[in-house]
């Protein structure tokens, strides 16, 4: 395998964590490089269940290097807890299979309180965040005022930035009308994450160009997805960072022609959480998969919206990140299904449309123009190759390929590492 970067070709939640840990086996090491403690990847090994926000999904196969770059939002307290976490489930996580970069923006509570605060204020305006302060913390980052792992080394530097935070995020917090925070709780809760994280830290950039010069395989982990790409996605309702494939090169200091391929995780059909647009969302989909027990958010548990795959949407992720190939999950989601939609374009303002609208407002007006795909009513999450899978399936699998400009890679029809079929 190549240097290989994988991203989320939808709203996120396409099983990126799954994909990442079936593809570490090829791989030296696993580079997360934007997002914060928003992602929530889900892996399954054996009979354990592993959700990691911030680690790197690589995490689980030991002799893989794990690398958080510099282009991720970080809070340190809650990178303490998934290390006891991993720790107290069997896993090893010390400074030689961990490294965080020393450049990454720090995410503090003042951050994830501004958060809370404005999604309030904001009411049925909301973006729908998961409140982990990402977007503020990334708001600093760009006005150049956050603080920065690093930081957290020299604790006389970090007390004094910090208070200096804590009383202008103070006067805000107030005039939202949320609780003040105080500078010595969060200085003594951070200075001791930070010294647990110190064997931890180090100049990412250095140690991911001294792989590359060792001929290492890297694989860059994706968290969020296209459309929730500050710059590509349904803005406002996104998240703060690069979720697209150029974010993997910025967000780690690795040039971009380091990068060999992309590869772009998608379900069989789409769902969405938090607000925002969602052309091809539809009730019976929802009721289905929620009905199969299906689509809660790993990180906040909330429910997500489902409805049909949204081709139009896939192929403009496969032109924004130059998808190579894909890896399609989930697909035993539809095993009941006698008929399959797939969006193939919008009607928008009674006209039809192949693109997708830039505008938010315009995309809400959009409705889906859909072909129908006979369905295989049967189970496929026992099935370990393409030739085992039902005709149909095959062709629904191949079809969402073309539509997306793309080469088949993946098809997974199941959580578990088994239950990956390599096309
Ligand atoms: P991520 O954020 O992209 O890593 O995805 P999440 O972990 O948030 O959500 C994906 C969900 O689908 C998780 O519960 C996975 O265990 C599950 N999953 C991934 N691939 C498959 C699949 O092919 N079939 C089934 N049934 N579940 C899957
Ligand atoms: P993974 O990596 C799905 C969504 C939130 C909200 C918007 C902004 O597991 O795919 P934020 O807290 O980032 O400011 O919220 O982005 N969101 C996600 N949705 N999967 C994720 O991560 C997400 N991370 C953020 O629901 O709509
Ligand atoms: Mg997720």
């Amino acid at each position: 395998m190549a240097n290989t970067v994988l991203v989320g070709a939808q709203w996120g939640d396409e099983g990126k964590g799954k994909i990442i840990d079936f593809l570490t086996e090829t791989a030296d090491i696993v580079v997360r490089s934007q997002g914060g403690n928003n992602a929530g990847h889900t892996v399954l090994v054996g009979d354990k269940k592993y959700i990691l926000h911030l680690i790197p999904s690589g995490i689980l196969r030991p002799e893989k290097v794990c690398v958080i770059g510099n282009g991720v939002v970080l809070n340190p307290v809650a990178v303490v807890k998934e290390i006891d976490g991993l720790r107290a489930q069997g896993t090893s996580v010390e400074g030689s299979n961990l490294l965080i970069s020393d450049a990454a923006h720090l995410v503090l509570p003042y951050h994830s309180r501004l958060d809370e605060a404005k999604e309030e204020a904001m009411g049925k305006a909301k973006i729908g965040t998961t409140k982990r302060g990402i977007g503020p913390a990334y708001a600093d980052k760009a006005s150049r005022v956050g603080l920065r792992v690093g930081d957290l080394l020299e604790p006389e530097v970090f007390s004094r930035k910090l208070a200096e935070r804590v009383r202008e995020a103070n006067v805000i917090l107030e005039k939202l009308g949320a609780e003040p925070l105080s500078f010595e709780e969060i200085n003594a809760e951070y200075l001791a994450a930070g010294e647990k994280l110190r064997p931890f830290i180090t100049n990412t950039v250095i140690y991911l160009h001294q792989a590359l010069k060792e001929k290492k395989e890297l694989l860059f982990e994706g968290a969020q997805g296209t459309f929730l790409d500050i710059d590509h996605g349904t803005y406002p309702y996104v998240t703060s960072s690069n979720t697209t494939a150029g974010g993997a090169s910025t967000g780690s200091g690795v040039p971009p022609h380091r990068i060999d391929s992309v590869l772009g995780v998608m379900k069989a059909y789409t769902t969405r959480v938090g607000e925002g647009p969602f052309p091809t969302e539809n009730a019976d989909v929802t009721a289905m998969l929620h009905g199969m027990g299906r689509e809660f958010g790993a990180t906040t548990g909330r429910p997500r919206r489902c409805g049909w795959f949204d081709a139009v949407a896939t192929r403009f992720a496969g032109m924004v990140n130059g998808l190579d190939e894909i890896a399609i999950t989930n697909l035993d989601g539809l095993d009941s299904l006698e008929t399959i939609r797939v969006c193939i374009a919008y009607r928008l303002d009674g006209k039809e449309i192949t693109h997708f609208p830039t505008d938010y407002e315009k995309l809400g007006r959009c409705e889906p123009v859909t072909i129908e795909l006979p369905g295989w009513k049967c189970d496929t999450s026992q099935v370990k190759t393409f030739d085992g899978l039902p005709e149909n399936a095959r062709n629904y699998a191949l079809k969402l390929a073309e539509l997306t400009d793309s080469r088949l890679k993946i098809v997974s029809v199941g959580p578990h590492r088994d239950q990956t079929i390599l096309v």
